[in-house]
């Protein structure tokens, strides 16, 4: 089915400038860009986004690294395009990520992963809505 997954390229990836390698793998695996921006996040912004994991011993850190700078925010659209992003991203920790996966590629640590993508329709839905709330979303 067609889905639409929200994809983080994340500060440590930015900072590299590999937004454009990372965009030519979903683009060369069929997935296309429906909306995109550049965003630094506030304290508060990014607590928000990852309030699911406030509890967990990782979350400061997290935070702080999310808004250690800007990050590059995209909607991703295709054909099964929540599990084709994980799939292309590879593990979340990289010195677990399977060879020629972004995170193996481009990641240093678990902290600084390169990349986030939503993990289910539901989140997808909640996450996109967060950064491209209203009508901009574009059809491909
Ligand atoms: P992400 O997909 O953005 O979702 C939450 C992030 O927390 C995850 O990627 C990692 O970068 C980070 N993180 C740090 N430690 C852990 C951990 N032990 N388990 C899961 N995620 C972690």
């Amino acid at each position: 089915a067609i889905e639409r997954t929200l994809s983080i390229i994340k500060p440590d990836a930015v900072a590299k400038n590999v937004i454009g390698k990372i965009v030519s793998r979903f683009e060369a695996a069929g997935l296309k860009v429906a909306a995109a921006k550049l965003v630094h996040l506030s304290r508060g912004e990014a607590e928000q986004f990852y309030a699911v994991h406030k509890e967990r011993p990782f979350f400061k850190d997290l935070v702080d690294f999310m808004i250690s700078g800007p990050v590059f925010v995209q909607v991703l659209e295709g054909d099964n395009a929540i599990a084709k992003n994980r799939d292309l991203m590879g593990a979340t920790d990289p010195k677990k990520a399977a060879a020629g996966t972004i995170r193996a590629d481009f990641a240093e640590s678990i902290d600084a992963n390169a990349v986030h993508g939503s993990d289910a329709p539901e989140t997808a839905a909640v996450e996109i809505a967060f950064f491209f709330p209203g009508q901009n979303v574009y059809a491909r």
